[in-house]
């Protein structure tokens, strides 16, 4: 059984496939368009909103062992039973993300290696399961499943937020029963649903079925008009800041920068589709390290600038709202430029959620390819060409929790489920080098083993620092992971039967 769980699928089987005339992908992207891949990716509605929840911090109505971070708890014990929220990070959020940056850069460094290695287009899910073994990637998978559907209802809830506070600059306004989320950190549950969140996802699901695919040229416009927007933003803003605003400028000292750290580390979610992108690439040994590490630096550049902007133009602790970024132009009176702004942040969280629901179709398609779940998820539909199954449930999967929680709350699992995937894609380097010593790496880690080390170490206290009950709730969603495996995956799984299966139900484009 110890054999069956740890078998792996075969490097050069897995190649040969991508190889085949008919699978063969275009190796044409090189690290510009790889750079707008990644920062296509990353951008999403986090800048526009977590930066004002993190600066702020936030505070829950009764006091809480649940609501205290993890590195809170193991340093001060017993006294973390006291906490009413967490610290905000003031305007020091700007640390943070440079810090954040600087941990997903080594992270990114460890991804680029795998891919490089194994240049096949698929993710993290793939390179475990070619190396470290079925359970591993299938706690990868599940994991995966995490991070692209909870980070896609954050982004879904963001759209909503952002859409509202458009409309009511306009004077309309949707009612709050409908323009709310039914459960928030802050008030507990209430009888709202958040129905812009939940129609966005689903009219994309309905594109996405139909075959709408993000052309190169769609992307770069639409990382060009996110950019504009917060150029805009930083641009008009800055006129209006006052440095008093800044002081004290780290309020509740390292542990808001660290708290603070661990939920803006969402705004950097999606760097890592990047390395899925290997197959396409002319040289990926060099290219894909500078399309990651270049794409992390713009951003954090960008998000830095708009931090800076946002706690110089309104104090920290006013920042903890649904669209902060528009309330703090609209506090200055700058309306015109909210609309564009916000026009413009509208346009790239579609963008965001188009490119995620579709990555995360494919890995469920990719996992009941290998067996690992039901056949239906790889259901090709037949006129479309589209994993047709996979993107309905995806759909639905996120769309209805998008109307019913915050985006903090959907925020942090997603962060905690990609910062445990970082930590086994860096552990995934050394275990390699060792395992395979001999195989061609297009890229190789400077100074592993102690980068991957440092990777894993940055990503663990990132993710001590985010909340008791985020970690329960992760710890929750990987039982349910293990038990479906145990049930399901193990016993359908292809490999277990008949060596590594091809689509059972065709090929989708
Ligand atoms: N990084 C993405 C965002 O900020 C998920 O929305």
């Amino acid at each position: 059984m110890d054999s069956q769980l740890f078998r792996t699928k075969d490097i050069d089987e897995l190649i040969s496939e991508s190889e085949k005339p008919e699978r063969r992908l275009q190796k044409s992207l090189g690290w510009i368009s790889l750079t707008a891949l990644g920062v296509g990716a990353i951008i999403g509605s986090g800048i526009f909103i977590l930066t004002g929840t993190a600066a702020a911090g936030e505070s829950v109505r009764f006091p809480s062992l649940l609501k205290a971070p993890v590195l809170d708890v193991l340093l001060h014990g017993a006294r973390s039973l006291g906490v009413t929220g967490r610290p905000g990070a003031g305007p020091a959020i700007t640390v943070s993300f440079f810090l954040v940056a600087v941990v997903c850069g080594l992270a990114g460094l460890c991804y680029a290696e795998l891919a490089s290695m194994i240049p096949i287009a698929g993710s993290a899910y793939t390179y475990t399961y070619a190396t470290l073994g079925e359970l591993i990637a299938w706690i990868i998978g599940w994991d995966l499943i995490l991070e692209y559907a909870v980070s896609n209802m954050a982004v879904a809830v963001g759209f909503s937020a952002y859409t509202n506070s458009l409309l009511v600059s306009f004077g309309l306004r949707i009612p709050a029963t409908l323009s709310m989320p039914a459960y928030s950190a802050a008030t507990g549950w209430t009888p709202h649903f958040n129905i812009m969140g939940f129609v966005i996802v689903m009219a994309l699901t309905v594109l996405l079925v139909v075959g709408i695919r993000e052309s190169s040229g769609a992307n770069n416009l639409m990382v060009g008009i996110k950019l504009l927007a917060i150029v805009v933003f930083c641009i008009a803003a800055s006129k209006y800041i006052h440095t008093a605003n800044w002081k004290p400028f780290a309020p509740n000292g390292f542990q808001g920068v660290l708290t603070g750290g661990a939920i803006v580390f969402f705004t950097y979610i999606g760097f890592d589709s990047v390395s899925t992108a290997a197959e396409e690439c002319r040289s990926p040994e060099r290219d894909l390290p500078i399309g990651i590490l270049v794409s992390l630096f713009i951003c954090a550049f960008f998000y830095i600038a708009v931090a800076l902007v946002l706690t110089g133009i309104q104090r920290w602790n006013l920042l903890n709202n649904a669209a902060p970024v528009a309330q703090a132009l609209e506090a200055i009176g700058l309306n015109g430029v909210n609309r564009w702004v916000t026009a413009g942040a509208l346009l790239g969280m579609i963008s965001s959620i188009l490119v995620f629901q579709l990555g995360q179709a494919r890995v469920w398609f990719a996992m009941s390819r290998d067996g690992l779940l039901p056949a239906t998820f790889s259901h090709v539909h037949p006129r479309f060409r589209t994993p047709d199954v996979a993107t309905w449930v995806a759909g639905i999967v996120v769309a209805i929790p998008a109307g019913i929680f915050d985006i903090g709350t959907l925020a942090d699992l997603s962060n905690i489920g990609t910062l445990f995937a970082f930590i086994l894609v860096s552990l995934a380097v050394p275990i390699l080098r060792r395992r395979q010593p001999d195989r061609r790496r297009g890229f190789r880690v400077p100074g592993s083993p102690w980068v991957p080390i440092l990777s894993v170490v940055f990503c663990f206290i990132l993710m001590v620092s985010l909340t008791v009950e985020n970690w329960i709730r992760f710890g929750v969603w990987l039982v349910i992971g293990l038990v479906v495996y145990s049930f399901y995956g193990r016993r359908h799984s292809g490999l277990g039967s008949a060596g590594l299966k091809t689509a059972p139900q065709g090929e989708f484009r």
